[in-house]
């Protein structure tokens, strides 16, 4: 007589990202977007249902708030404001999209999340861990993702990768980048719902990477 046993034996075990929150971090021209365009095909291909979303951005709201941040004409701006900007568009994008989605039992694929604040700002822009998760705990329904995979890359390879109009963020110089770099590093190394994979190579390569890393996760 099938038992339980028997589904979960049929079970693909892709299907433990049913419901998950996973996201894609790393310094700027690390490949995030192609690779996280390249994993949801791949998750898609195994018929697990994902969606795709940015931070900042990814709903109206967040999308209004993405232009002030990374507008060059905005120079003035002050860490604790972007802090403030990035976590207020990333509390939209739960509410409207990330929540609801996770709950239909859809894998959520997302381009940034806390790490990016915890690098850029609380780090590299000197606000402080403290402020930063402090801020996060008091505002979002969530600060951290199921899993966070950080895609490395020296901040120069990355930052030459970005080409000819870089904006706002992107202009904040080499030493900056290389902060950013570092910090997601430090993160990844305390804590254990994290995974750094190695950004350098092909974007195939770079793919497989990414796929032994999640194979991994579901498997573990
Ligand atoms: P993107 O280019 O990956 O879309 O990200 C926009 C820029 O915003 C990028 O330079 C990283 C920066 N950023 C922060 O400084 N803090 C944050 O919390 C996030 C999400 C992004």
């Amino acid at each position: 007589m099938p038992g339980p046993s028997y589904d979960a034996s049929i079970m693909s075990s892709w299907d433990k990202l049913k419901g998950k929150f996973i996201v894609l971090d790393g310094p700027d021209g690390a490949g995030k977007s192609s690779q996280l365009q390249l994993l949801s095909e791949f998750l898609s291909e195994q018929q697990l249902e994902n969606l795709m979303v940015r931070d900042p951005g990814g709903t109206r709201i967040g999308e209004q708030i993405r232009k002030i941040l990374l507008s060059k004409d905005n120079g003035e701006m002050s860490v604790r404001t972007e802090a403030l900007l990035y976590m207020a568009s990333r509390a939209q994008l739960y509410g409207e999209v990330i929540a609801p989605a996770l709950e239909r039992q859809k894998c959520v694929l997302c381009d940034r999340w806390i790490s990016s604040t915890y690098a850029y700002q609380a780090v590299a822009g000197s606000a402080g861990a403290q402020m930063v998760l402090q801020l996060a705990e008091a505002g979002l329904e969530r600060t951290w993702p199921d899993l966070t995979v950080i895609l490395d890359l020296p901040s120069e390879v990355g930052l030459a990768r970005v080409g000819h109009s870089p904006d706002r963020m992107e202009n904040k110089g080499k030493a900056f980048h290389q902060k950013v770099r570092e910090a997601f590093l430090e993160l990844a190394q305390t804590r254990a719902d994290f995974r750094v994979v190695d950004g350098a190579g092909t974007i195939e390569q770079v793919h497989q990477r990414l796929r032994e890393v999640m194979a991994g996760y579901v498997n573990s």
